[in-house]
């Protein structure tokens, strides 16, 4: 059995069977190297969470294996779990307790000094903006501080694999910056991150690599470079500075090397054969035929084309 220490997170053929008849992960293996962050995406019900609480022990696998930093998580979970902070829904169940308190506990739980704890406390909220909450009873919070103090508290021990479902959800724009902030920071330390998210141009922006589940089955899992440019999109938008006569539009039709033309409000769109060296020769005629151009944009591919073109119509919604 591969359980290789390379990987700060691995897992090799996961299956979970809830009641006998829906499988929720039907043979997930993932790699993670050590330091990376990866993004875990796929549609409602694909299995991300499932996937999150085998990882994480919540769960047991009905068959295969998870190894954090090659230690088996559902047999010593709590060896492998030590260097692990998990966010994970769970209900408020700490509602009447205040930061202080429950970070305090969790402090105690992971072996810390009193002193230690206080002064952690004042770093974790300090980055996550909750330090005037300190004393406050999280039952009072709204979803974005709650949102904010289950990240604080995921990584409190100061862990070097993070584990987050969904850590954005039910953040504003400005706490989800605040979040990829932090994540980039985590990078920066070396830490190894693996998250689900249905944010994808977060994911491209964050992640080194991202994992595609859909149906409880690795469909990719490669760099967003890689993923990217494995579509091509065959159009170029082309703004001019005069609008075009009916004349000019028929002249550029019929240039050689473009395979048709539309207006779209007001924009020229031309189709091509998408390689970037047509893209480049049809620029080049049109300026020497001398029209004047204010933009050229080659359409690129983006995460969420190659989702929607990958998850197909057979969404794994269930
Ligand atoms: N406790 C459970 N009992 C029975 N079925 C479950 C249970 N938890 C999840 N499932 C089912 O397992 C499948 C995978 O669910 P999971 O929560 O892992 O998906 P997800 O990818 O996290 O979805 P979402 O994007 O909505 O969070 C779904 O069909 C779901 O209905
Ligand atoms: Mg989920």
């Amino acid at each position: 059995m591969v359980n290789s220490k390379d990987y700060a997170i691995e897992t090799e053929g996961l299956v979970k069977m809830y009641n006998h008849d829906i499988k929720a992960l039907d043979g997930v293996s993932i790699k993670v190297p050590r330091g990376n962050i990866v993004g875990y995406v796929g549609p409602n019900g694909s299995g991300k969470t499932t996937t999150i609480k085998v990882l994480t022990n919540l769960i047991r696998p009905t068959a295969g294996k998870a190894y954090i930093n090659g230690i088996d998580a559902n047999k010593n979970p709590k060896e492998a779990l030590y260097s692990v902070g998990a966010l994970i829904e769970v209900p408020g169940i700490y509602d009447y307790l205040t930061p202080h308190e429950i970070l305090t506990y969790f402090g105690k739980v992971y072996g810390m000094k009193k002193s230690e704890i206080n002064d952690r406390i004042e770093e974790v909220l300090k980055m996550l903006k909750l330090s005037n909450w300190v004393n406050k009873k999280v039952g009072a919070f709204s979803t974005g501080m709650l949102r904010r103090f289950a990240i604080a508290n995921s990584f409190f021990h100061d862990p070097e694999i993070l584990i987050l479902d969904e850590p954005v959800i039910g953040l504003d724009p400005k706490g989800i910056k605040e979040v990829r902030d932090l994540l980039k920071l985590f990078q920066k330390q070396d830490k190894t991150t693996f998250l689900s998210s249905h944010l994808l141009n977060e994911v491209a922006d964050t992640c080194d690599s991202v994992v595609f589940i859909n149906d409880g089955k690795i469909l990719i899992h490669d760099t967003v470079e890689n993923i990217t440019n494995s579509m091509q999109k065959n159009t170029i938008d082309v703004k001019f500075l005069k609008s075009l006569t009916k004349d000019e539009i028929n002249r550029i039709k019929k240039f050689e090397l473009i395979d048709g033309l539309k207006v779209v409000n007001g924009i020229i769109q031309l189709d091509y054969d998408g390689s970037a060296q047509t893209s480049s020769k049809i620029l080049s005629q049109l300026i020497s035929s001398g029209f004047e151009i204010i933009s050229y944009s080659p359409e690129s591919v983006s995460l969420e084309d190659v989702y929607i073109s990958t998850m197909g119509d057979e969404r794994g919604v269930r």
